[in-house]
């Protein structure tokens, strides 16, 4: 989300809401393994975000980012040097490119917030690292999401992993709460300090976010408003799952269910 962001407020989600925002989260996880198919060399990110406003669609939701704040498109698609909020054009994606695609739907008033980079064909065993590191350090940060915790505590576990792989981490965007509202209270910063802030109590959703750079971590704003992209040019990733705090730890809404 933004640096300025219009949150809502916090709000704790009794059963039968998780119940719909599990569903949400698994509508988009199915539209991402599609895009991951779809995302070969030659295809544009225009024709990425219509195979993602169909499949939306055809799960009975809706695309929960076109129209916000007037953005234009279903998918944000962020190639290479470009970190996020990057708006689906004409423009084709090559071998070797890194793609972060951030997708969102909403059912029955629920939103699911989820990205990723991917590879286009075949990219170097150290870009691979960067995608490897920024995962991973999501899964750092879902593994601290426990009962009990703080959000300094998941920031903390995100920063402290990233930075000890020597990649810088964004300061400018940072997670979020979700529900009836893409962007709820609170921000979930990928930095900070252990036992700050918001204790996680059960029924909490938030959308977790690390974004990282290869270099610098500070980022530029492009003339069209939305794309935002690193400063120095370098490389940088992004993935973002969306979770519920339960009786313990934290369940990912944005997976598919197993079969
Ligand atoms: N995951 C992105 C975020 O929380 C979704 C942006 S939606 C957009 O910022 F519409 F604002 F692009
Ligand atoms: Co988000």
């Amino acid at each position: 989300m933004f640096s300025l962001g219009n949150n809502k407020g916090i709000t704790i989600k009794s059963p039968e809401e998780i119940d719909l925002m599990r569903k949400s989260g698994q509508i988009v996880a199915q539209t991402m393994q599609k895009l991951i198919l779809a995302a070969k060399p030659g295809i544009t990110t225009m024709e990425l975000d219509q195979i993602a406003e169909d499949d939306i669609r055809s799960q009975n939701a809706v695309p929960s980012f076109k129209g916000y704040l007037n953005y234009p498109a279903t998918i944000c698609t962020s190639i290479n040097n470009e970190l996020v909020h990057g708006i689906p054009s004409d423009r084709k994606i090559q071998d070797g490119d890194i793609l972060s695609i951030d997708a969102g739907a909403i059912y029955k008033g629920f939103h699911s917030d989820h990205a990723m980079t991917i590879p286009v064909g075949t990219i170097p065993e150290s870009i691979n690292d960067l995608i490897n590191v920024t995962r991973e350090s999501l899964l750092v940060g879902i593994k601290n999401a426990v009962r009990g915790a703080r959000i300094g505590d998941i920031s903390h576990s995100i920063q402290e992993y990233i930075e000890s792989n020597n990649y810088g981490v964004v300061r400018e965007y940072v997670g979020h709460g979700i529900g009836r509202n893409l962007h709820e209270d609170p921000p979930v910063p990928n930095f900070g300090e252990n036992g700050r802030g918001l204790e996680l109590k059960k029924g909490l959703v938030l959308a977790i976010e690390p974004m990282v750079t290869v270099g610098d971590w500070h980022t530029k704003l492009h003339e069209d408003e939305w794309t935002v992209s690193t400063l120095d040019g370098n490389l940088c990733a992004h993935f973002e799952h969306t979770i519920v705090i339960t009786d313990n730890d934290a369940e990912i809404l944005t997976i598919n269910q197993p079969l």
